[in-house]
């Protein structure tokens, strides 16, 4: 039997990094494509005019903040706005404007794992929202809330903005789903982004690398294991290629290895070897009809309690609560 002797001492990333690329067919998880270089590579891509996303769900947080309000406080109880995954809270800013215009009673409580970035939204809505009450959390979404649910007892509305969700595969969807159902209580919300099944070429366009920013993005996730893994990708030896399936409405992300080679990876001490035009799959990106929706909250023990939708219906955020 061959020992795995380098397995145990393995950071997350190489060990997720080794399980990936011995896979059939390889693959790598999309999450550690969001380093500082990357995620400015994600800022370009979503300042695309291709790429709709963004502007479906803020035009929802910009047009719709009065019903959002009714949604969330019909009553005016004061609540806790919780968000999972903040990052610069660009759209999450747009509804708080709004919140404090109608003097809303609330706390603003982002979730990250990104300390420095958490510092840098907090730092940025003092500025801007000297009167907010911000109460940051750095860590685990659910560990977090589960911390905050014995001194806290305001209605949590729980904001997991963007197409977060469309990114995992359907053991993390349900394991997500479990988790939320797990901390929330009856009377809290779940206010969640779905993008939508629409025309394959409106989403070939915001996926299908116009301006060729995807590439590098993807790219960038062989630098990053180059770098932090002494690797020897080279970029040279890889093109992009994207798929959508409107049969199950998964759009994919590739990278192919335009010939024969090997790479070594030296802090795993292993080689991958890629057959010509072998693919990576980098990341996959799901797009949903209403009934898919509905499904997933009933499966998880939750009802759709409303859902807003821009004006294309390109995209939908979801307001769920707990069943019993
Ligand atoms: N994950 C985001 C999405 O689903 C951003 C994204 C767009 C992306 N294209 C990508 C991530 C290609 C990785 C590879 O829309």
């Amino acid at each position: 039997m061959k020992v795995e002797t380098v397995d145990t001492a393995l950071n997350p990333f190489a060990k997720d990094t080794l399980l990936g690329l011995s896979a059939q067919p390889k693959f790598l998880y999309s999450k550690y494509m969001y380093d500082d270089m990357g995620s400015r590579l994600f800022q370009q891509i979503m300042q695309m005019p291709e790429y709709y996303l963004t502007d479906c769900e803020y035009e929802i947080l910009d047009q719709q903040t009065k019903e959002i309000q009714h949604t969330f406080s019909g009553n005016g109880q004061e609540f806790d706005l919780i968000e999972l995954g903040a990052g610069d809270g660009l759209k999450t800013k747009v509804l708080m404007t709004h919140f404090l215009e109608q003097h809303a009673k609330f706390k603003y409580i982002p979730i990250d794992i990104s300390e420095k970035a958490t510092r840098e939204l907090v730092t940025s809505l003092e500025n801007q929202f000297p009167e907010l009450a911000v109460e940051e959390r750095v860590g685990d979404y659910f560990q977090m809330i589960r911390e905050l649910n014995k001194v806290d007892f305001n209605r949590k509305i729980i904001l997991f903005l963007g197409s977060n969700i469309g990114n995992y595969d359907d053991q993390q969807c349900h394991d997500f789903f479990q988790d939320l159902a797990d901390v929330m209580n009856k009377n809290d919300m779940l206010f969640i982004g779905f993008d939508l099944k629409k025309d394959p070429a409106v989403i070939m366009q915001a996926y299908n690398d116009p301006h060729g920013y995807t590439r590098r993005f993807n790219l960038n996730h062989l630098l990053r294991i180059n770098r932090e893994l002494d690797g020897n990708f080279d970029l040279e030896n890889f093109i992009h290629h994207e798929t959508y399936n409107p049969v199950d409405g998964v759009a994919k992300s590739h990278l192919l290895s335009t010939c024969e080679h090997t790479v070594t990876l030296n802090a795993l001490q292993r080689q991958f070897h890629f057959k010509q035009y072998e693919p990576i799959v980098m990341e996959m990106s799901r797009k949903y009809d209403l009934e898919t929706i509905h499904r997933l909250a009933t499966l998880n023990g939750f009802r759709v309690v409303k859902n807003f939708f821009d004006k294309r219906r390109y995209f939908v955020d979801s307001v769920w609560q707990l069943n019993s």
